[in-house]
């Protein structure tokens, strides 16, 4: 009888990875975190009192410090943002503890971040359709527990687009909440976020779009952090970067300052041009440029950047040419995904851009040979998945190693890069303006 128990525990799990979350778990997303503070936003039902602490590795009680409810007409659920600061840092698990007048009380593990080492590791998803759930992309997160985790669009998809009220997106977002088991995990992880169209609420979506500032509210709302402000810096519309272990993350807005398509078009529009270059100036920290949909992909019919605007694309890989600071590109939206590889002659210095698509939504087998992409070093189509990298700065190259990884655990592709740059060997967090960064290698397994 024991083992026919077990064996039913066992089948009962895997049957788990293609339905909706059945964890009874509340819905929690770790926002901005350090070495000394925390915050969190949790989805809980509408006019009950919920006291939340944290406990630390030595036992020591901490109450949340700030807290803000954002609520939308008639819903019965609201998102509560709490934040906890002046913590002691350890690498120990600390405990998110949230009692309320409907659950006795529930405990939730987490950990502080330090940015004092020098590798990182972090999993980039995009793509996550209701319609076609599989909870297996969230299994490897809590299998390979990456230290951050950036969702970079269609990070929900509303029933029909384009939205017809700020409510269908307020429902979508929560829906999302409720059914993916990303956000029920035991241990939580830090996770920021930008966008694409069916987040925007707009298929292709652009500046035009009636519900523009009501959908930014609600994305900065669910994703944003909206009480501490530490090691982020907030751009213009959803637009905001990260400052993570000496590295830069410029997580840009698509849809915001988008023209329809046309040759002299705005992708991103100068305001948040400007805003990003200026970073990228300032502070020649190695950066990871992020975008919902894709920079190259001038030769697919499909968004990008390029493809869309390219007046504007060419003007933008010019201002990147003049830049020393070593960056690569984030992308996704494609519901394919793969690694392109740019010489120096385009770009002033090796580059890379990784697109992952999708974490869960329809996939199309056959579509990486169906259209050859000039700079492709690697891809993978027709199975959902996600970009797990470990990256880390040395004396002098900038490693990255990404892995595209399947719903079941299988690694689609992987590759080991090299940015090599010439006085990494100085790096130090607080010193980013002794480095230059010039030549680059490019090494393949
Ligand atoms: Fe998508």
């Amino acid at each position: 009888m024991k083992y026919l128990f077990i064996l039913w525990i066992i089948v009962s799990c895997a049957h788990q990875s293609g339905s909706k979350n059945t964890s009874s778990r509340l819905s929690i997303l770790q926002l901005v975190t350090n070495e000394s503070s925390v915050e969190f936003n949790i989805l809980l039902p509408r006019g009950h009192n919920y006291q939340f602490s944290v406990i630390t590795p030595e036992g020591k009680k901490h109450l949340a410090l700030q807290s803000q409810v954002s609520e939308f007409e008639n819903s019965e659920w609201v998102i509560q943002n709490i934040a906890f600061t002046g913590l002691k840092y350890s690498p120990e698990v600390f405990k998110l503890h949230v009692e309320g007048a409907l659950k006795t009380e529930e405990v939730r593990d987490f950990r502080l971040f330090s940015q004092s080492k020098e590798s990182f590791k972090f999993a980039v998803g995009s793509c996550a359709d209701e319609k076609h759930i599989d909870q297996g992309v969230y299994q490897q997160i809590e299998a390979r527990k990456p230290e951050w985790i950036f969702l970079i669009g269609d990070n929900h998809y509303p029933e029909r687009l384009p939205i017809s009220s700020p409510e269908y997106l307020w429902k979508s977002l929560i829906t999302a909440r409720q059914d993916f088991s990303l956000y029920h995990m035991q241990e939580l992880i830090p996770t920021h976020a930008t966008w694409d169209d069916n987040d925007y609420g707009m298929n292709n979506g652009d500046k035009s779009f009636t519900h523009r500032e009501a959908s930014q509210h609600l994305f900065k709302v669910f994703f944003h952090p909206q009480l501490l402000e530490e090691n982020i810096h907030k751009g213009p519309g959803i637009a905001s970067r990260l400052m993570l272990r000496g590295m830069h993350f410029s997580f840009l807005d698509n849809r915001s300052f988008r023209d329809a398509p046309s040759s002299e078009g705005e992708h991103f529009g100068q305001e948040q041009e400007n805003w990003f270059f200026e970073d990228l100036q300032k502070e020649a920290l190695p950066t990871w440029i992020i975008s919902g949909d894709q920079f190259f992909g001038g030769y697919h019919e499909f968004e990008s950047y390029e493809g869309l605007h390219p007046q504007r694309f060419d003007q933008f890989i010019g201002r990147l040419k003049n830049i020393q600071t070593p960056f690569v590109f984030i992308s996704g939206d494609r519901h394919l995904s793969e690694i392109m590889q740019f010489p120096r002659a385009v770009l002033g210095q090796l580059s890379f851009e990784f697109t992952t698509s999708p974490m869960h939504a329809k996939t199309y087998p056959g579509s990486v040979e169906a259209k050859p992409n000039p700079w492709r070093v690697v891809g993978v189509d027709g199975t959902n998945s996600m970009m797990f990298f470990e990256t880390h700065l040395e004396e002098q190259s900038w490693r990255i190693k990404p892995q595209a990884v399947g719903p079941k655990g299988e690694i689609l592709f992987e590759r080991q890069l090299s940015l090599t740059t010439e006085r990494l060997k100085d790096f130090e967090a607080d010193k980013p303006k002794q480095r230059r960064y010039r030549r680059a290698r490019w090494r393949r397994r």
